[in-house]
């Protein structure tokens, strides 16, 4: 399966060897920092001038850090792909395009061409890309868990998991460039006990309501609403055609 890349712009970083190690320190002491700063935003001490004071200098660190050219050059370095999403083979590090912020090498000018041909063609894209894949996942979950025909399947599932996974399984389905790294579809409803064609129906019905309140076009939500019945059987585990 063709490889896909996180961040990507080079800099004079990529050389040295241990700068992801470094790197991640940077993430490590960045995160703890605004993790102080929480702490005490939300004491309730006596104390307001440590507080106040506390506040004043962990802010600017804690800002600083993140946007300094090291840290994003070693971030982005990390990660530019080294197999070509379009034919598989080695990617060339000087071909490359950059898609919703991310940088895509490829092997060659044909593979980029046609990457940016089938990333114009998506329904990923016409629909708005990964702000609009996430703002619909968001809302679909919001109204499937009040919806009593269905609640219940989500009583003990991960719903930080699930969103993520549903944004990967249905970006990928739109043609993003994101790929799923979740269950298969049969596997992944196999243990749900009495799920049947109704609460399937229940599904898809927030699925579109989802889409209406978010005024996608209607030949856009007829095209979404015919991928998501081609995994009916799947999900409901029928026997294959
Ligand atoms: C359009 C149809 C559907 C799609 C595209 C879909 C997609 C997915 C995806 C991507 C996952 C994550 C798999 C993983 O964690 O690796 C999942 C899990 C799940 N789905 Fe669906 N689903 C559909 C229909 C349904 C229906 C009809 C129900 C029940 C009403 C349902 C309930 C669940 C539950 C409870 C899980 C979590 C299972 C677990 O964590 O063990 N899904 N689904």
């Amino acid at each position: 399966m063709a490889e896909f890349p996180r961040r990507n712009r080079r800099r004079w970083c990529d050389i040295l060897p241990l700068v992801g190690i470094s790197g991640l320190s940077f993430t490590v002491l960045t995160r703890f920092l605004k993790w102080c700063l929480v702490v005490l935003f939300q004491t309730q001490s006596p104390m307001k001038n440590i507080k106040s004071l506390g506040i004043i200098i962990l802010l600017p660190i804690s800002n600083l850090l993140p946007a300094s050219g090291y840290a994003q050059g070693v971030a982005a370095a990390a990660a530019l792909n080294t197999t070509c999403p379009i034919s598989g083979k080695p990617a060339n590090p000087s071909i490359t395009t950059e898609y919703e912020g991310v940088r895509y090498a490829f092997a060659e000018e044909a593979c980029r061409q046609k990457f940016l041909k089938d990333r114009e063609a998506s329904l990923y894209q016409k629909l708005g890309g990964k702000a609009a894949i996430d703002a619909a996942v968001e809302l679909f979950y919001t109204k499937v868990l009040v919806d009593n025909r269905i609640k219940h399947f989500f009583d003990d599932v991960n719903m930080n998991k699930q969103r993520r996974r549903q944004k990967e399984f249905l970006s990928a389905a739109f043609g993003g460039p994101v790929p799923y790294t979740g269950k298969d579809m049969r596997k992944a409803h196999a243990n749900l006990s009495g799920l049947n064609e109704t609460h399937f129906n229940a599904v898809a019905e927030n699925l579109q309501k989802t889409l209406e309140e978010l005024k996608i076009s209607k030949e856009l939500i007829g095209q979404v609403m015919t991928i998501a019945a081609s995994t009916k059987d799947d999900v409901l585990n029928k026997p294959k055609k």
